[in-house]
């Protein structure tokens, strides 16, 4: 299957992604994972892009395209993928196009997670995540069994950088510009499933599922 989730900042995407890629058996590619695996090994991509990130912009287009299109020709993309954060503008949904074209594959579905701004900030405000694996935990909705401490490698939680309020709102604002006109871009090309995220996060993974005709079982299997 190859999906794309859309979705603001914090609506919980990757999240969903992560789940996905376990149940289906496909690769989650999350961007934003990408720029913070080079930015934690100091390569010249990340430094570049850490510089766009701190201040919640979106990383230019002709940095973030050639590294999507490097992954989606991958081997262990030719049964599916999830696409987590790409496309964020018109320019790289077109250009993503391109790339499936040369590919000579097609998209199955988008899903669009939807959540109320106010929910999101609170939602970040209380996000960590494992420096490590990228593991993504909530202190109060998703916490990890030992305080602190990621639940598959051990090592210490952290927070994002851009998970600070003045930053979560100007996310906000350049996804509701840049990202969010991408829902019309792919209205007549692709099938688009729109999910209200739930506060209990099984049951926005109950919906999600469902859409896509998965069971929700499989799961437990994983
Ligand atoms: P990226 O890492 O992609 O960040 P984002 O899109 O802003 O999304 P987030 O990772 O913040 O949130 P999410 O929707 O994945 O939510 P999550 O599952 O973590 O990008 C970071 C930056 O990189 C961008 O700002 C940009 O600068 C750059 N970038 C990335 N891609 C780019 C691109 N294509 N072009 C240009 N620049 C790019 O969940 C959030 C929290 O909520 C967690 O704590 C989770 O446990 C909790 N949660 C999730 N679901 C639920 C639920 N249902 N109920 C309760 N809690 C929940």
């Amino acid at each position: 299957m190859r999906l794309i989730l859309l979705g603001a900042p914090g609506v919980g995407k990757g999240t969903q992604a992560t789940l996905l890629s376990k149940a289906l058996s496909i690769p989650h590619i999350s961007t934003g994972d990408m720029f913070r695996y080079h930015i934690s090994n100091n390569t010249d991509l990340g430094m570049e892009a850490k510089q766009y990130i701190d201040k919640g912009m979106l990383v230019p287009d002709e940095i973030t395209v050639g590294m999507v299109a490097d992954r989606l020709k991958q081997q262990d993309c030719r049964n599916g993928f999830v696409l987590d954060g790409f496309p964020r503008t018109i320019q790289q949904a077109k250009f993503l196009d391109k790339i499936l074209k040369d590919l000579n594959i097609q998209l199955d579905m988008v899903i669009n997670i939807t959540l109320d701004d106010r929910e999101i900030i609170k939602r970040l405000s209380g996000r960590r995540i494992c420096p490590q694996c990228s593991a993504v935990y909530h202190i109060e909705d998703k916490p990890p069994k030992n305080e602190g401490l990621c639940d598959n490698c051990g090592t210490g939680l952290v927070q994002r950088g851009d998970d600070k309020e003045e930053t979560i709102i100007k996310r906000l604002q350049v996804y509701h510009s840049q990202s969010e006109p991408i829902l019309e871009y792919y209205k007549d090309k692709v099938k688009i499933v729109n999910i209200e995220s739930h506060k209990l996060l099984e049951v926005t993974t109950k919906r999600v599922f469902e859409a896509l005709g998965v069971d929700y079982k499989t799961l437990n299997a994983c």
